[in-house]
């Protein structure tokens, strides 16, 4: 129940830049010169921040840049890819901004080569790389007084967290090397020396220089077609934070769905990803009446290799998704309208820090139901919430119920912001949102909504500034008081969320009952017409002290073991393992070879070492399966497996 990690573990609407970028706040910020490490900050240096109203940047605890003295708000990027290597190297040009009197620029870095250092004159600038902490070190740049812009020559490693580099044998086509990024959380850092913190944004353009037989993307403006080259070059025009730069390099072409939608994936993928994706469009149309106009022109899914260790990851115009959610009937494209509602809720309007995570994935769960239910109906958006529901109360269990990381605003300081990522922000920062729904009505809300998207345009938001506006725009505007701190600042699930309950799934309920209770044999259940949420949700019921003769009689029935559906393989492997069905191992292990998919992976191989069930088989198979990973899932699974301990 835990979502990411334990358990799975356009122009037109631009903010005016320089009035923007003008700061009211430089003060206090000279005070800030001690060079702290962000683990030994100051409780005094905190508050000055927190009490600090006019600010444009709050305090982040995974960041060494010092925004408030010296802001970036350009990148520019000249790098070349060398598949030999396994490095990125080349030019990185920070545009500053210089309001405030600092002569030096605070960058993260995590894993990168520093060469040189110079300014925008051609002056050569003396920088030193600092020791930081387990999630990277902060190159300072000493500037000149005139200095507006710091290019630095670098070069990533081979180990970089962020890039997974893939052989051909990773790949569909089988013949070409991919390469792709993902930055989130405070990955960037370690293929680009940047401010690597939510609440900074900035625009970019890139050169990329790759293998001219492959084509590269990022979250920009991208071509359509291959390079002769291997040249291609990009521009991101709205502020964006540095988390949502991205880049992804290989064997791809690309299929339009329409006006300002389309694919990319292998030529092998294509077609498939084309069909399954043909109802983007729609969603677009649904997310714009929702909460006002798609403002980033264009919206593009790349379906990667499968190793991709998330589901999907929001790159701004183009969501990064795992080739798992191609299942063939669009059964699970759930997960689309969930990337492209971050397009409002995260990409336009973020969370400052990554204790203010709930903001991102809260209201995106949220809106993603919107969407969903405006599609494709009410019975299938309930079947969506009711599953949501169950996840989390299981989370809440697992976490403990007065455990402060089941608040809504996290303190995740001297933490990877990773543990932060759970059921706790998606599903409770859904459910508080339902719970205001429920209170003003759905047009008020609404209303609100779209306002605090408009409003808050291009910006970072805190939770406490969230909480403000709520009260200002929605509650003191009406009668019906809600209990916001309870829920923000409060463990557990408040007396007043709402229940979900899907007829569908109660219909399922009672096949699974019949069947359990022996009144119907598997083959005869009236299993007509379930989609694949039906089916999930079945599986999810079969209980863990069921006989191994009972899963066969299923598996005989429905064919699960050699299922093509990613999440039905992922709850009947789980299910297999629980009871000791071995007759689907064989499957199991080929899916945990190739799939990288974090959310699939954790649960396996928690089942497997569960009472030492599968202890030496969860090793074995995660030797053979762990260098197709990626380092999120690395990371992951090398804590649950004690891997090189
Ligand atoms: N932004 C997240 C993925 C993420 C979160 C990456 C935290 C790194 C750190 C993305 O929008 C997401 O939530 N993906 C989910 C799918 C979604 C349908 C819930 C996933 O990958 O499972
Ligand atoms: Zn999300």
């Amino acid at each position: 129940p835990i979502r990411a990690n334990k358990r799975a573990r356009e122009k037109e609407n631009l903010p005016n830049q320089s009035s923007e970028m003008t700061r009211p706040y430089q003060v206090w910020a000279l005070g800030l010169m001690m060079f702290g490490l962000w683990s030994c900050s100051s409780p005094e240096t905190k508050e000055a921040l927190n009490t600090e109203k006019d600010q444009r940047y709050v305090k982040d605890v995974h960041s060494f840049a010092r925004p408030n003295e010296v802001a970036v708000t350009h990148i520019s990027l000249d790098l070349k890819a060398d598949f030999d290597t396994h490095t990125l190297s080349g030019t990185v040009t920070h545009t500053l901004d210089r309001s405030g009197t600092s002569d030096s620029v605070h960058f993260d870095v995590s894993d990168l080569t520093i060469k040189a250092a110079y300014d925008d004159k051609g002056t050569s600038l003396p920088f030193e790389v600092r020791k930081g902490n387990a999630f990277g070190g902060q190159l300072v740049v000493s500037l000149m007084p005139e200095s507006k812009k710091v290019s630095l020559i670098y070069a990533t490693s081979p180990e970089a967290n962020a890039v997974q580099w893939l052989e051909p044998v990773q790949t569909l086509g089988k013949v070409h090397p991919f390469l792709f990024t993902q930055g989130q959380a405070i990955l960037t850092r370690s293929w680009i020396p940047c401010q690597d913190s939510p609440g900074i944004r900035v625009t970019y353009d890139a050169k990329m220089t790759v293998p001219s037989e492959l084509m590269a993307v990022m979250s920009a403006k991208n071509p359509t077609t291959r390079n002769a080259e291997g040249i291609y070059t990009f521009k991101m025009e709205q502020p964006i934070p540095p988390y949502l730069i991205a880049l992804a390099i290989g064997d791809m072409e690309f299929e339009s769905l329409g006006d300002r939608t389309g694919v990319y994936a292998e030529p092998e993928m294509l077609p498939k990803a084309a069909y399954e994706l043909e109802e983007m469009e729609k969603m677009i149309v649904a997310a714009e009446n929702l909460y006002g106009p798609y403002r980033w022109e264009q919206y593009d899914v790349i379906v990667l290799p499968p190793s991709f260790p998330f589901g999907g990851m929001e790159n701004p115009r183009l969501t990064f998704a795992t080739p798992t959610i191609i299942a063939g009937d669009r059964s699970l494209t759930s997960l689309i309208a969930h990337e492209l509602a971050h397009s409002w809720s995260g990409n336009l309007v973020t969370n400052a820090t990554w204790d203010d995570f709930w903001l991102n994935e809260g209201f995106t769960v949220y809106f993603e139901g919107r969407i969903m239910e405006e599609v494709f109906g009410k019975d299938y958006s309930d079947m969506l919430k009711s599953l949501g529901l169950q996840g989390l109360k299981g989370t809440i269990t697992e976490l403990g119920p007065e455990s402060a990381d089941t608040h809504l605003k996290l303190n995740l300081e001297g933490r990877d912001p990773d543990d932060g990522m759970t059921d706790i922000a998606y599903e409770k920062g859904h459910m508080f949102l339902e719970m205001l729904e429920e209170t003003y009505g759905r047009e008020t809300f609404d209303a609100f909504l779209k306002g605090y998207f408009d409003h808050f345009a291009f910006q970072n938001m805190t939770t406490e500034r969230f909480l403000e506006y709520l009260n200002t725009e929605l509650i003191s505007k009406h009668e019906a008081k809600v209990n916001a701190d309870e829920w923000v600042y409060g463990p557990g699930l408040p007396s007043n969320s709402r229940e979900f309950k899907s007829d569908r799934f109660a219909k399922v309920d009672a096949q699974m009952s019949a069947w359990l209770d022996g009144s119907s044999p598997a083959s005869a259940l009236n299993t007509s017409g379930w989609s694949t949420h039906e089916w999930l949700h079945f599986l999810r019921a079969i209980p863990e002290n069921l006989t191994t003769e009972r899963m066969a009689e299923l598996d005989k029935a429905y064919g699960f073991t050699d299922s093509k559906n990613s999440e039905l393989q992922g709850i009947w492997y789980e299910k297999a393992i629980l009871t000791r069905y071995e007759r689907a191992f064989p499957a199991m292990e080929d899916f945990l070879v190739h799939v990288g998919r974090r959310k699939f992976l954790t649960p396996l191989y928690q089942a497997m070492i569960k009472g030492d069930r599968y202890t030496v088989l969860a090793n074995s198979i995660y030797a053979k399966a762990r260098p197709n990973y990626h380092s999120v899932s690395k990371g992951t699974m090398d804590e649950l497996l004690h891997f090189g301990s």
